[in-house]
């Protein structure tokens, strides 16, 4: 497992940790595939019950690598292995718990509509960031998302790409439970047990059941915004965007989101 990809076995539960708190866990390719080998190693294993997705140093994540975006080889590898992160965590049948503080940006925001319960602090803020990136939104979130906070809310967050307070996402239902900022990673830790002990059949089949009706949805989706992606992302408007945010002066940071 890449240094930047943690992961540990507790109890039934398997934790992966995303760990680049300089970039506020932003994700490049190889974290991807340190996250996809993580996933399918939580799917494969007996003595894995459920999976804990969290980031370490005070954010969740701040997104995919924008620096990766850039027209180049190292955006056809990003393509590749973020794909396969998707499909690990679309073909994942067990429980994933995710455990949010400070920013959950774009795929950050994404997986979230990925997992079973969202646990995040009171600090957290989500956000959509795609269209100000000259993107569209992925991860089957363009279907996903409306599904669960309603269509109407669901076109503010993606079109104004605004934060969202973690108090705005537990009301629309994006984030199950709030908890203080030095009780998050002990709430969410303890909601993965407290599934990893479930009678296992019974579990994974009711999994399974919640997501029958959007399974082929998912994978269409994922296909058609990857191609809507991948064409926006090489335009003049999106790479003139992503320079801007490779060459800002480091204050006009915290005033972006
Ligand atoms: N890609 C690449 N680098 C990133 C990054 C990302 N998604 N998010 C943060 N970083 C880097 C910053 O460039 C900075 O690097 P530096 O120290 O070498 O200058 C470092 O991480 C710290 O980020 P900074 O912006 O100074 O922190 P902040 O607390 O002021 O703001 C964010 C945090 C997350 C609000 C801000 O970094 C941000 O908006 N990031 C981009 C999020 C985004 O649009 N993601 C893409 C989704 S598709």
């Amino acid at each position: 497992m890449g240094a930047e990809v943690g992961v540990r076995l507790d109890e039934g539960v398997l934790v992966v940790t995303i760990d680049r708190p300089a970039k506020k866990n932003a994700l490049t390719a190889q974290m991807y595939v340190a996250l996809a080998e993580a996933i399918a190693e939580a799917d494969r294993r007996d003595d894995v019950r459920a999976v804990l997705l969290r980031g370490e140093g005070g954010n969740f994540s701040s997104g995919n690598d924008i620096g990766m975006f850039v027209t180049g080889d190292a955006a056809a590898h990003r393509e590749l292995s973020a794909a396969t992160f998707l499909h690990a965590m679309t073909s994942l049948r067990k429980p994933a718990v995710a455990c949010v503080c400070g920013h959950a940006v774009g795929i950050g925001a994404t997986v979230l509509l990925h997992c079973d319960y969202v646990v995040a602090s009171d600090d957290a803020r989500v956000r959509f960031p795609f269209v100000d990136l000259g993107l569209c939104p992925e991860f089957a979130s363009t279907l996903l998302l409306q599904h669960v906070v309603g269509r109407n809310k669901a076109a503010e967050w993606l079109l104004l790409g605004a934060p969202i307070p973690a108090a705005e996402a537990h009301l629309a239902g994006l984030v199950n439970r709030i908890v203080p900022l030095d009780m998050v990673e002990e709430e969410a830790l303890s909601v993965a047990k407290r599934l990893a002990v479930k009678p296992r059949e019974a579990l994974l089949a009711t999994r399974g059941l919640i997501r029958e009706s959007t399974v082929e949805l998912v994978e269409a989706r994922l296909q058609r915004e990857g191609i809507v992606f991948d064409t926006l992302r090489r335009s003049r408007e999106a790479q003139d965007i992503f320079q801007q945010f490779l060459q800002r002066e480091p204050a006009a940071a915290s005033s972006r989101v």
